[in-house]
Parts: C-alpha cells; sequence; structure tokens
C-alpha cells in the first residue's frame, strides 16, 4: 500500500487507474473500518482509504483534542485489509487557507437528532466529504451504517450535486456483546464498557415496543418510557427515537399503520463518552 499526504501525491497515485472506491475514515481503525475496505474491495476497483480528523466538524467543547491518532498502526491495518492508497492528509494540506466555503446542507435532515446535539456537525461532515470526493474523484465511496444519519445526509448531497458516486452503506459491526465498534469505545472506562451493549438493548426494547403501536402519540410516550428507563440505568441520552428510514422524520399514522420502514435511533452519553447506535425495523 502507498502512503500519501498531499493532494499533488495523490493525485499523481490516482492517475494510474481510472476508478477508485473512497472509504473516508477518521483513523484509530477497528474491524467495523476494515470491513468497509472489504465492502470497497468487493466492487473490483482499486481501494483509497483518508484519514483526517476533521476539526470542522467537532464542536468546540468535543474531543477534537483527545480524538486518538494511531496512524503507523491504521496503515499496516489497511495494508493487511488490502487497500491500495492511504491518502493522510495534515490540516494545512486539507484547508490549505481557512475552509471559508462550505457545504450548507438541508436543515430538515442536519439539524434533527445528532445535528441538534451537536450544531455545525453536519456542516462539518458535508465540508470535508464533499472535499475528499474533489480531491479523490472516487467512482464508489463506503460508509458505515453506525453513522445512519450522516450516510442519509451523504446520499442526499450526491444526489442534489449530481456527483457520479455510487454510495455503499454497510451494516454496522458488533462486539460479541452487541456494541456497535465506534473509535469512542475506547474512553470508556472498564466499568463502562460493560454497561455500554445496554444502548443497543435499549433499541432492541424500543423496536420491539412500537410495534404494536397504531399512533405517533403511543410512539412518543414509548419513546419517553425507553428514555427514561436509560436514565435509570445512569446514561444520559440526547434521544432515542423512531424515524423514517428515508428521510429521519417521526412516522405518522399512516407510516406505522402502512408498515413503512423506519429505524430507532439513539445517541447518549455513559460518563465522559458519547455513543450512538441505530436499528433498522
Ligand atoms: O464517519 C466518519 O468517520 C467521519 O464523519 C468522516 C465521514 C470520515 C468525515 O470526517
Amino acid at each position: 500500500m502507498l502512503t500519501v499526504h498531499t493532494l499533488v501525491d495523490l493525485r499523481a497515485a490516482l492517475r494510474q487507474q481510472p476508478h477508485w472506491a473512497l472509504v473516508p475514515t477518521m483513523g484509530n481503525l477497528h474491524a467495523g473500518h476494515l470491513a468497509l475496505i472489504a465492502r470497497a474491495r468487493a466492487e473490483h476497483v482499486p481501494v483509497v482509504a483518508s484519514i483526517f480528523v476533521n476539526r470542522l466538524q467537532f464542536g468546540p467543547h468535543e474531543d477534537f483534542d483527545r480524538y486518538p491518532r494511531t496512524l503507523q498502526r491504521d496503515a499496516e491495518l489497511l495494508d493487511e485489509a488490502g487497500c491500495d492508497l492511504l491518502f493522510a492528509p495534515d490540516e494545512a494540506e486539507m484547508y490549505p487557507q481557512p475552509q471559508t466555503f462550505r457545504v450548507l446542507p438541508d436543515p430538515a435532515i442536519a439539524d434533527i437528532l445528532d445535528g441538534a446535539a451537536r450544531p455545525g456537525h453536519f456542516e462539518g461532515v458535508a465540508t470535508v466529504v464533499m472535499k475528499l470526493f474533489q480531491m479523490v474523484q472516487p467512482t464508489h465511496a463506503v460508509f458505515g451504517k453506525k453513522d445512519y444519519q450522516q450516510l442519509l445526509l451523504i446520499r442526499r448531497m450526491v444526489e442534489q450535486f449530481a456527483l457520479p458516486i455510487h454510495i455503499i452503506g454497510l451494516d454496522t459491526v458488533r462486539a460479541e456483546d452487541g456494541l456497535a465498534l465506534s473509535s469512542r469505545n475506547g474512553y470508556l472506562t472498564p466499568d463502562e464498557r460493560a454497561q455500554a451493549p445496554q444502548l443497543q438493548a435499549a433499541l432492541r426494547a424500543l423496536a420491539e415496543d412500537v410495534r404494536g403501536a397504531a399512533t405517533p402519540e403511543q410512539v412518543h410516550l414509548l419513546e419517553q418510557q425507553a428514555l427514561a428507563r436509560l436514565n435509570q440505568l445512569g446514561w444520559t441520552p440526547d434521544y432515542l427515537t423512531l424515524r423514517r428510514r428515508s428521510d429521519l422524520q417521526p412516522p405518522t399514522a399512516q407510516d406505522l399503520h402502512r408498515g413503512t420502514p423506519c429505524v430507532v435511533l439513539a445517541a447518549a452519553r455513559l460518563g465522559r463518552t458519547r455513543l450512538i447506535d441505530n436499528l433498522e425495523c
């Protein structure tokens, strides 16, 4: 695997092949990221991974500074996983002048759920992903479904800007006890790590409970009960809610009646660590 740090070297490497699949990451790779690489390889095009901890998508009091940077180990893992090219720019290379032009995502998607809890987060995500798409010009790009809202937003951005990129969403990879793999799991203390699968359990319970619900009011009540249970277990939830898969809006009575595809999504803090997860239902 070739590793490049500059746009000039990236473009020179990309010129060797006509089509590329991109796997954008912020590094500190785990089995979930390696599954994205494997999925990209299944497209039978060379695979380029990017590692860049994107300041624009972190709030002022979030974990940008302590986000784990493990480039050497990440490069070894990518190499073993069959990745062909690694693009690991530093901040000056990615944002040579301050990035004053930004991608402003649709607030209907970007200002709800994680966007409500983390103002500006999705503007930062959309801006860096658009920039990576321009730099790499991939034919395919692979994202994990753990970041469900991010995946929907990127799909919409690609559609609306008519970018010729096939976006592939991959199911969340989980530890044996059900915890969704995430770089932020490394922040958990041993006790918190033992407790962390409760988030996935809460999603399963809510998905089960809402099966019989006929009205949005009933769903709302079940969500409130689920939030209260999570609170009692010592979590501080931002949201735990049933949404339509297509636009992440709450299902109407008609949706509930018709069985419109939905997803339950949660974000909650355990100690100092904020975890997110979801379950299609
Ligand atoms: O999902 C992530 O790791 C990041 O949000 C992404 C897509 C690499 C953009 O920084």
